[in-house]
């Protein structure tokens, strides 16, 4: 079963360190929900194509890696031929080369049906850039999920801190810049907020309020048609 469309989507796109991931993981796990962190898929392409010397630019052959990914995703968790990718996967190569790939059409293709193939009973929570626009346009709930650049930045450095890995605030900063106007430049999927989300900007809001958030909206747009 691919996309069954009376199955609820909650689509919550938005930049780099907002912080939607780890709302989406919760608001799904609230819900009984499967959750689908679409960065994780590219991020996974990028560290094949990494690891396996592939030029960034050759389109081709990168949308066969995409296609061909044998790749476990298990809530948070990515494993990669046998192998636990999860840190890695955040690193910052990883996530500029991510960032790359995911800027060339036929790699978003390739991903497509992976991605709607996540939609199974009782429902999906999936997390990106194009979750609401491109992979489930009739989501029932779309959230567009923001933070300023110096918050994510400095989110970004607590959790690389957390981890025992080296950061640099300034760096930081720079690379969700760069990869903030990546993103929203590219032709192909640009981030932006679409007419229909609703946004939610969590400069100043915990976690737990933005959940919150999230499943009231969820409530609400269940009950209003
Ligand atoms: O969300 P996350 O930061 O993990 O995504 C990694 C990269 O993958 C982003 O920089 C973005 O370019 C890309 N991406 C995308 N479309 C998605 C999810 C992620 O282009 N739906």
């Amino acid at each position: 079963m691919v996309s069954d469309p009376t199955i609820p989507v909650i689509a919550i796109d938005g930049p780099s360190g907002s912080g939607k991931g780890t709302v989406a993981y919760a608001v799904a796990g609230a819900l009984g929900f499967h959750y689908l962190n679409s960065g994780a898929l590219y991020r996974t392409v990028a560290l094949a194509a990494l690891e396996s010397g592939t030029d960034l630019e050759n389109e081709l052959v990168l949308r066969d890696i995409a296609l061909n990914l044998i790749a476990k995703f298990d809530g948070e968790s990515v494993v990669l031929g046998g192998r636990d990718v999860t840190d890695v996967l955040r690193s910052e190569a990883v996530s500029l080369a991510a960032s790359r790939i995911a800027a060339l059409p036929e790699v978003r293709d390739a991903l497509l049906e992976r991605q709607r193939a996540f939609r199974q009973p009782p429902g999906l929570v999936a997390d990106g850039r194009d979750m609401g626009s491109v992979v489930f346009p009739d989501a029932v709930l779309k959230i567009y999920l923001t933070a300023s650049a110096e918050e994510r930045a400095s989110r970004r450095y607590k959790q690389l801190m957390d981890k025992g890995m080296n950061a640099n605030i300034a760096t930081l900063l720079q690379d969700i810049r760069e990869r903030d106007t990546r993103d929203s430049a590219r032709t192909a999927a640009p981030l932006r907020q679409s007419a229909d989300a609703v946004l939610l900007d969590t400069t100043q809001m915990s976690i737990e309020e933005a959940v919150g958030q999230v499943l009231a909206l969820y409530k609400h747009a269940r009950r209003v048609p």
